[in-house]
């Protein structure tokens, strides 16, 4: 059994990318670690969302996690802003983070070059929050995208450094949690690489089917095979994957059967294919809405994950405190 630590910021919704992959793990997860999952409202904030965009989006994603089949007796679910303990750890392990180190972390250094009007020393000073989140909980395993693999090692090496620096084994070094064959990749609606946030590449799981068939209609596509049996270009083969995921097998027979015979017309393929992703969707569209529309039911969740991660991040802050000679009169 391992501690799983595992955060999300609170901006955009969720894909089916994020779906299939990270979030359909946690499912199984939850019901085989000790998984704490939150929602990183404060990573967000370097950012600067306008308050009802930063709730409104709180909301959503706790509504999408739960929606998706988190279950909150199972994992600890909970908002990051709720635990005092986390912003406390955070300030003390900024006093062993070094500037030099910060400025050389990779996110960083793109974000200076992509908002260079707004350099606050939270972008700065981002992977020392997100330690905190980590080791507060004297995590074991977290599971990290490409994206993220830096900032865990930035983790691993402040526990490491706080550990030497007070002569104590306290912090355990967290190791990334290796989906491995499980993760299905889900590739976007762009035409190159996986599902993610850039325009129109995503179908997220709140669109509604109007919005659904636009952006499949507007799928990347190429002239079409003219020889029997054609290798696929990417755009192709993505529709076909994502096809693969939510359509029929005979769907997807007919229409490779069709691709390789050079008689596919995209367009109706695609239709074929918004068709299956509104259907596919669907409960999960009314599960999401109907539960970020009971207020009672969510002011419950969060209370209960707030309880259980205090009970946990307290118990951490005790420590350090004692380990630093922070002590009481
Ligand atoms: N930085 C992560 C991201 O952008 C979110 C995050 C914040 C996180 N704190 C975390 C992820 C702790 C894992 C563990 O995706």
């Amino acid at each position: 059994m391992e501690k799983v630590v595992s955060g999300i910021r609170s901006t955009g919704n969720l894909h089916l990318g994020n779906y299939y992959g990270a979030l359909s793990n946690f499912v199984k997860m939850q019901h085989e670690h000790e998984c704490y999952f939150f929602i990183a409202d404060y990573h967000s904030l370097t950012t600067y969302p306008n308050p009802e965009d930063l709730h409104g989006n709180v909301r959503q994603i706790l509504s999408e996690y739960l929606a998706a089949g988190i279950d909150p007796d199972a994992a600890t679910l909970y908002i990051q802003s709720d635990l005092p303990e986390i912003p406390e750890l955070y300030l003390l392990l900024n006093m062993n983070a070094y500037v030099g180190e910060l400025e050389r972390t990779t996110s960083f250094k793109e974000k200076v070059r992509s908002q260079p009007n707004n350099v606050n020393a939270g972008l700065l000073t981002y992977p020392v929050l997100m330690a905190a989140d980590i080791i507060v909980h004297h995590a074991s395993k977290v599971p990290v995208g490409k994206d993220q693999e830096q900032h865990l090692e930035m983790t691993r090496r402040f526990a490491r450094r706080f550990n030497n620096m007070y002569q104590q084994e306290y912090f355990p070094e967290p190791e990334p949690y290796n989906f491995g064959q499980e993760l299905l990749k889900v590739p976007g609606l762009d035409g190159s690489g996986k599902m993610g946030k850039t325009e129109g590449n995503a179908i997220f799981l709140a669109d509604e089917p109007k919005v659904i068939r636009k952006k499949v209609m507007k799928a990347v596509t190429d002239a079409g095979p003219t020889e029997y049996n054609q290798e696929m270009a990417e755009p192709i083969q993505n529709i076909f994957t994502l096809m693969k995921i939510v359509s029929h097998a005979e769907t997807y027979d007919y229409y490779l059967d069709q691709y390789n015979n050079c008689k596919i017309r995209y367009g109706d393929m695609k239709k074929q294919l918004a068709g299956d992703i509104i259907d596919f969707t669907e409960p999960l569209r009314e599960k999401i809405k109907s539960i970020s529309s009971d207020d009672p039911y969510l002011k419950k969740v969060v209370k209960k994950g707030r309880d259980k991660a205090r009970a946990s991040a307290a118990q951490t802050i005790k420590d350090v405190r004692r380990i630093i000679g922070i002590e009481a009169f």
